[in-house]
């Protein structure tokens, strides 16, 4: 029997506010990944909210307990080889650092935009919802966002473009062991993953996977 190098698990959780850019890295990770031939999953924080997480809020205890679950299924993939992706606000340091101490091989990116950019970004429109006080506990306008106090990898998408962002992303998971090489495999366009809710120019009417409700 031919004897297959196992794929060594790992989880790389992105944090940041909402609009920061999380989804951006995860999508182009998630295909940077797949070209490699890896194993890989990714849970976007929105997309788990109609799911795994359906009627949870956004209280303090319910959006622990949703970063809690998602942690959960993080790690039972990570512990069977899967590169795992996690894009999810994850605004409190306590959740995410149980996270770190179940999965132990877990890689925290700190996905940095102020306030005030991600508002002018306004990708989906909540922050003049948030401002208006039409959305109360909203992350950075009306309810907290701790920040990594050491992440292993630190991208700031106000300077940053994000080719750039990703290519700290593969030259870090390189360095750590994770890939084996970090140069960009993928340039064009990619389909949508499916497991985010990234709007993307081009997108083919169907997404190559879907996670359906
Ligand atoms: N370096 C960068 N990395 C990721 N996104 C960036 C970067 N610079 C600008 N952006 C833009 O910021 C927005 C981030 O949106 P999104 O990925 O949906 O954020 P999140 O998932 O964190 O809510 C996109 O419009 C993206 O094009
Ligand atoms: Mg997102």
């Amino acid at each position: 029997m031919t004897h297959h190098p196992e794929q060594q698990g790992f989880t790389v959780w992105f944090t940041g506010l909402s609009g920061a850019g999380k989804s951006t890295l995860s999508e182009m990770l998630f295909h940077e990944l797949r070209r490699r031939d890896m194993k890989v999953e990714l849970l976007d924080g929105d997309v788990v909210r109609t799911n795994l997480s359906k009627g949870l809020g956004f209280s303090k205890e319910d959006r622990d307990t949703n970063i809690l679950r998602i942690g959960f299924v993080a790690n039972l993939l990570t512990r069977n080889g899967v590169a795992t992706i996690v894009s999810a606000i994850s605004p409190y340091r306590d959740a995410r650092n149980r996270c770190r101490s179940d999965i132990k091989e877990f890689v925290e990116v700190y996905v940095h935009a102020t306030v005030e950019e991600c508002a002018k970004r306004d990708v989906k429109g909540l922050y003049q919802k948030a401002m208006a006080g039409e959305i109360t506990g909203f992350t950075g306008v009306s309810d907290p966002y701790e920040p990594p106090q050491s992440p292993e990898i630190y991208v700031d998408t106000m300077t940053q473009e994000p080719d750039q962002s990703i290519q700290m992303i593969l030259d870090e998971l390189s360095d750590m062991g994770y890939i084996e090489d970090g140069r960009r495999l993928v340039h064009a366009p990619q389909s949508h993953s499916g497991y985010t809710d990234l709007r993307l120019d081009g997108e083919p009417a169907e997404p190559e996977a879907r996670v359906s409700p």
